[in-house]
């Protein structure tokens, strides 16, 4: 194994982008689909991964919540969380704060109780037998109306204990931040952080409004804020961290090649970048994946690859000591 895959195996890493439903193997769903007797257009596993070809993120989004319709019980969730947290163990992910979409699931008659039992129990289990620390965060739809994002807030309510923040995601252009101000304005009053997916196909100006509108702590993507200097600044001065997620944005053809993307443009500006998956089930790998073919496309130094992976760990929502924990971790890697 060439060295710097070396040191990316060895490297302690925290995820801050992962869509828990972009985590369904092909394999699982295949397995649900005949546990839960539900239909799905394929006859392989092989059938499946040949589907995953798509042009921008809508293509996506349409196999995406297809997919999701073989999640019915909580114990599906249960299943898919905690391979998702097997995987983590093997890429040495030590930390993830994962999305989840309720509406996906409750607007096809499955509870909010089942969804998110299933997940936060195996987010326990994980920290339990796998010593993987995590966080929830809720994602409201967007291409959805904010009523729909208002009535899914209030289902939540009994279960503020199990996430620390909402976020935003979705098809994005057409469906601006501004759309959900009063909602997270809400969130925030009952205490959660808050995150948005902005300037991954949308322009610069949802970069604005979800700091200006949503007061988001991150932002997911991000990558188009290079098109405007101006946010630039600010983003530097103010340290919002974006999650960038490269193998997702290849297989999105956000950039046409991996050699084109921006990733090391970001942290060369001083922005606080960080590398993570998004929907690995579908983009074509997890975390150590993504951090290999970013690093060797983009020649990342092993320096680089420790600070993406401290600003994941500053940038997530654990407490002050235990970032400084995981951050000397990673210095011990890379000593
Ligand atoms: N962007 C927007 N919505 C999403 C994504 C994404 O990359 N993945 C799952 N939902
Ligand atoms: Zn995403």
């Amino acid at each position: 194994m060439s060295e710097i895959r070396e040191f990316i195996k060895k490297l302690p890493k925290a995820e801050l982008h992962l869509h828990i439903e972009g985590s369904l193997e092909p394999e699982l769903m295949f397995k649900l689909s005949e546990r839960n007797k539900v239909e799905i257009p394929f006859k392989t596993v092989e059938e499946i991964r040949a589907a995953y070809e798509f042009d921008n993120l809508q293509s996506f989004l349409d196999i995406y919540y297809a997919g999701a319709a073989v999640l019915i019980k909580e114990q599906d969730f249960y299943d898919l969380t905690w391979e998702y947290l097997e995987r983590c163990k093997e890429d040495n992910v030590i930390h993830t704060e994962i999305f989840f979409d309720p509406q996906t699931h409750t607007d096809r008659g499955i509870s909010f109780n089942t969804a998110i039992n299933g997940i936060h129990n195996a987010l326990k289990d994980g920290e339990e037998k796998l010593g993987i620390t995590s966080k929830l965060i809720l994602c409201f739809l967007r291409h959805l109306d904010e009523d729909a994002a208002f009535k899914t807030l209030e289902e939540a309510q009994p279960h503020l204990d199990k996430f620390v923040a909402v976020g935003l995601d979705s098809s994005e252009v057409g469906h601006p931040p501004s759309k959900f101000e009063k909602v997270f304005a809400k969130a925030r009053e009952m205490g959660l952080l808050t995150v948005a997916h902005a300037g991954e196909e949308g322009p610069p100006e949802y970069i604005w409004e979800a700091l200006d509108l949503l007061k988001v702590s991150r932002i997911d993507h991000g990558v188009r804020s290079l098109e405007d200097e101006k946010l630039v600044d600010r983003l530097v001065k103010e340290k919002i961290p974006l999650t960038v997620c490269p193998l997702s944005n290849i297989k999105l053809c956000v950039f046409a090649d991996m050699k084109d993307h921006n990733y090391k443009s970001l942290l060369d500006k001083g922005l606080v970048a960080t590398i993570n998956s998004d929907d690995p089930a579908y983009f074509g790998g997890y975390m150590n994946q993504n951090f290999i073919e970013t690093a060797e496309a983009l020649n990342l130094s092993k320096e680089e690859l420790a600070l993406s992976s401290k600003n994941a760990f500053n940038a997530s929502f654990i407490s002050k000591e235990l970032k400084e924990k995981y951050c000397s971790l990673v210095d011990q890697v890379l000593k």
